[in-house]
């Protein structure tokens, strides 16, 4: 499968499922809010400065090739022309005014977009970059979920994002192209990252710096959607998990594996930190961090063998019967 295919496939993914608003294509070309522009403006300038220069000297050397060619029968040497002051000053003093030109535009924009404090009114989200997943901590909120990024949209008022990264393992970056520029996900380091939507929608992004064997599935959607349908996604999210007693059996399967080592359920004895936070599973529209959609054959194919689907990835297949995967995956559909 070749890069655009597996693009085209993730965002049908996202998008076949979503129900909020438009889906948005990942293009940093088609900026949502004023850092995600700001990034596209020096991107311009930079394309702008450096495709003159091709031009110029493309066009020299086009000029110098027609100009002296070698004539048949004709073996004299061109005229040379050696030692000019105004050219050697020329070609100094020039390239340095571009460089110092990129570079003024680019520290300037560094500058603007790398706030140490929260815009007025911003969201503040925790990111934690794991292998191969990302988690989202809403800190006083009560609500801790993975790979999907809710945040409230009023209308005709831009959402401030203001995110905390911080790294579980090895260096990642966190990229939603529409909403801001990359920032670097280091262990041992918190960054900071504000990003802006404004405009609701779901914007997908993706890890940008190579992170091991599955760094191509660490998939990020950003839901931009009405604050009353965020208020009503936070309440749900902020509940325990629902406990249906027709999947009991299920839920002890799920309770005695070495799956709670690594996964929280709200309310139950699963309390691990390792693995994305099982609680509301159901509410998310894809699994395994974007490699594919959330639905019943997924689900048991992935609690099956996880390898299959997502080689390299830390869950290891529990090496459940085909029954026993259907009950955990019952008690795992209640998750909603
Ligand atoms: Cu995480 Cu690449």
């Amino acid at each position: 499968m070749n890069g655009w295919n597996s693009l085209r496939d993730i965002i049908a993914v996202v998008s076949g499922a979503n129900s909020h608003g438009s889906i948005q294509r990942p293009s940093m070309f088609d900026p949502a809010g004023e850092p995600a522009a700001l990034v596209l403006d020096i991107t311009w300038l930079l394309v702008g400065i450096c495709g003159a220069i091709g031009v110029v000297v493309l066009a020299i050397i086009a000029f110098s090739l027609a100009r002296c060619r070698a004539i048949p029968g004709d073996d004299r040497e061109p005229a040379q022309v050696y030692g000019s002051n105004p050219i050697e000053l020329a070609w100094t003093v020039i390239p340095l005014l571009i460089v110092f030109v990129l570079f003024m535009v680019s520290a300037r924009g560094i500058f603007e977009l790398e706030r140490t404090t929260p815009p007025e009114g911003a969201i503040e989200v925790t990111v934690v970059g794991h292998r191969w997943w990302w988690e989202f901590d809403y800190g006083d909120l009560g609500v801790i979920t993975a790979g999907e990024l809710h945040v409230p949209y009023d209308e005709g008022k831009p959402t401030d994002i203001y995110l905390t990264l911080e790294s579980a393992d090895v260096a990642h970056s966190f990229w939603v192209p529409q909403l801001g520029p990359k920032m670097d996900v280091i262990p041992d380091r918190i960054n900071h990252l504000w990003l802006q939507a404004n405009r609701p929608g779901t914007f997908v992004g993706q890890c940008a710096e190579y992170c091991g064997n599955q760094h191509a599935n660490m998939l990020i959607t950003v839901v931009v959607e009405p604050r009353k349908d965020f208020e009503k996604w936070l309440s749900n999210q902020q509940r325990p998990a629902v406990e249906d007693p027709s999947v009991a059996e299920g839920r002890r399967l799920f309770l005695r594996t070495s799956c709670i080592n690594c996964h929280t359920v709200r309310g139950t004895v699963a309390n691990g930190t390792f693995a994305p936070d099982l609680t509301h599973l159901m509410s998310r529209n894809v699994i395994g961090s974007g490699v594919v959609r959330n639905t019943h054959d997924n689900l048991r194919e992935w609690v099956w063998d996880p390898q299959n689907i997502k080689p390299g990835c830390e869950m290891p297949s529990m090496k459940l019967t085909r029954e026993e995967v259907d009950l955990v995956c019952d008690y795992l559909e209640t998750l909603k």
